[in-house]
């Protein structure tokens, strides 16, 4: 928890009071806490609305307590679940419309890592980015947890994936998840990289999670008529995008929250759906390290080196 926002030092390990399980809830004993780019965003500097502040969107675990009127959950069930605030703890009680149950068997740190980033990156390149087979896409952060998502599931679509990150190492190992063109975007070129890898088109459609200045660069990207879906600001930089690009190439800029769609029966289902593809092995998640709850500090701080690759996970 934290008491104020800022680096992660201002994580404190301490007790609270156990959560209730109101009507429609379910009471969750948390085994697998996926840490979420926004998670590190709220903690650097977001809005406390209780002090001290529990940070989380996502986690997995197994169902402690069911609330009245609950009839589709039992206890001892597992599920992965979504919430406003609070997966970095021991126990959190959620909606049940906002859960999926695991299949028994499967990986729970997996399953842990599913929703927000799966459900996130499919929505910004089919139902708000319109993509289609043969066509070109851009993903920035291509290895982050949303970018990761996304350069699987625009590759099993059957476009051309041109993917960036801040460095070589970790473009190199975004191969095998489907990346057709690595581009490093720590390297002041990189927008004549992406336009030359293209033939001097540019790219159908551009998802940027990471706004500043390289949404700038994702819609100077675009071919005419292509479509940039802004879906995050991984990169911290408070500054309007400039959008002189649009209106002569026919070309748009489109918001994405999932948050808004996620308890919506669409979302859930496509939702259940990413999360059998990843228990069958379709699609993969990929986990860079493990730290305990207790090491919440350590992990955030490991995150934002930017050396991760995939998803850093706490363990209660
Ligand atoms: N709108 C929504 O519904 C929604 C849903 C999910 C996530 N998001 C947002 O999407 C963004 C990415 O989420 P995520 O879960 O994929 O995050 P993540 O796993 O932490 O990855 C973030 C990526 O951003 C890049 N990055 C660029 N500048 C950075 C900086 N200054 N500090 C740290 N990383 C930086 C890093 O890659 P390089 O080092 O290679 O640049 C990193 O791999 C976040 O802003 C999150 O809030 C929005």
């Amino acid at each position: 928890m934290y008491y104020e926002t800022g680096p992660p030092d201002v994580f404190r390990y301490e007790d609270v009071p156990d959560p209730a399980c109101p009507p429609g809830c379910v009471l969750i004993e948390v085994e697998a806490i996926s840490i979420e780019g926004g998670d590190t965003l709220h903690r650097a500097g977001g809005v406390l609305t209780v002090t001290p502040h529990v940070v989380g969107y996502q986690c997995a675990g197994t169902i402690r307590e069911v609330g009245a009127d609950v009839t589709d959950r039992h206890v001892g069930q597992r599920v992965v679940a979504t919430m406003l605030s609070g997966s970095h703890a021991e126990l959190v009680a959620v909606p049940t419309l906002v859960t999926w149950p695991i299949p028994d068997g499967a990986d729970v740190i997996a399953a842990a890592c599913v929703p927000v980033a799966f459900g996130t990156a499919d929505d910004c390149l089919f139902e708000f980015g319109h993509l289609r087979a043969g066509e070109t896409v851009l993903i920035q952060a291509g290895a982050g947890g949303v970018g990761l998502a996304a350069i699987q599931l625009a590759k099993r679509a059957g476009a051309t994936v041109i993917a960036t990150a801040s460095s070589d190492d970790r473009l190199a190992r975004l191969g095998e998840f489907g990346l057709d063109h690595p581009v490093n975007y720590s390297r002041d070129d990189w927008v004549d990289v992406v336009r030359t890898i293209t033939g001097g088109r540019g790219v159908e459609l551009a998802v940027d999670s990471v706004g500043g200045r390289v949404l700038d660069g994702s819609l100077q990207c675009l071919a005419y008529r292509g479509r940039a879906i802004t879906v995050g600001n991984a990169g911290r930089e408070q500054r309007r995008p400039d959008i002189s690009p649009l209106a002569m190439g026919n070309r748009s800029l489109t918001g994405v929250f999932l948050g808004a769609e996620i308890a919506s029966e669409r979302a859930y289902r496509m939702i259940a759906g990413l999360l059998d593809d990843v228990v069958e092995g379709r699609l993969h998640v990929v986990v860079d390290r493990t730290y305990p709850l207790s090491e919440a500090a350590a992990a955030h701080a490991y995150i934002e080196s930017r050396q991760a690759f995939g998803r850093v996970v706490l363990i209660p």
